[in-house]
């Protein structure tokens, strides 16, 4: 199985923030996430301003876009995002516009854009077929931060929902107060990215926590 990437969720209230966990943590990851809460708080601004610093690594705008497909595909690619999410209850119709920007940008410019399907809150298998037919290949499976502190853990349910998805052709994403002890649980499936936010943001150590998550990759997936 190949190598997970590895993404940086950088949920910070501020721009500034962001920028002291990227200055010294940009090189050890893949993707570099503008999480939910940074765009609400600092908007397209904080897109725009990690693309430009970090061109070379690709930029995830996790505004878990719920309508406006199309507008909000728009903004996120002006602003130099690589990857945008949608929210899991969006209609189809907010999925087949975002990716048709993201369609239509790539081909124009020959780099890859995509969207990815957040399943944060309720879905059914139905929906997951309908992304499978809208063209959809990325989907990001969270815990919910907010469920996480209620209580919620990482159970069986769970790996069989993500078997039965990499099972469906989509590339996984795997995400949600994740801490590099949890890694196992997964190591039976092809996960193409694990996003950890404030496990290695807040570490006492950031770098050596990155570096954790990348030796445990090899040690499972290598
Ligand atoms: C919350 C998110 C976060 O970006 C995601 O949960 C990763 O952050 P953390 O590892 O801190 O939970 O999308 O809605
Ligand atoms: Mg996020």
């Amino acid at each position: 199985m190949s190598l997970p990437m590895l993404q940086l969720a950088l949920d910070n209230k501020t721009l500034k923030d962001a920028l002291n966990s990227t200055r010294i943590l940009a090189s050890e990851v893949d993707v570099i996430e503008a999480g939910t809460i940074l765009c609400c708080s600092e908007g397209m601004q904080a897109v725009r301003c990690l693309k430009s610093l970090y061109p070379d690594k690709i930029v995830l705008a996790d505004i878990k876009a719920a309508d406006a497909g199309s507008i909000l595909a728009n903004m996120v690619y002006d602003n130099g995002a690589d990857w945008m999410t949608v929210i899991c209850c969006a209609p189809i119709a907010t999925v087949e516009t975002a990716l048709k920007e993201a369609r239509k940008r790539s081909e124009q410019d020959g780099v890859p854009r995509d969207v990815q399907i957040e399943l944060t809150g309720s879905w059914t298998w139905e929906e997951a077929a309908a992304w499978k037919k809208a063209g959809v290949s990325q989907i990001v499976y969270h815990r919910g931060r907010d469920a996480q502190a209620a209580g919620q853990g990482w159970g069986r349910e769970d790996l069989e929902k993500i078997a039965r998805l990499a099972g469906m052709g989509f590339a996984l994403s795997i995400t949600g107060g994740l801490v590099v002890e949890d890694l196992p649980l997964f190591k039976d499936f092809p996960i193409k990215v694990f996003i950890a936010g404030r496990s290695i943001r807040d570490a006492a150590d950031p770098v050596a926590a990155a570096r954790e998550f990348k030796a445990a990759f090899k040690k499972y997936w290598g």
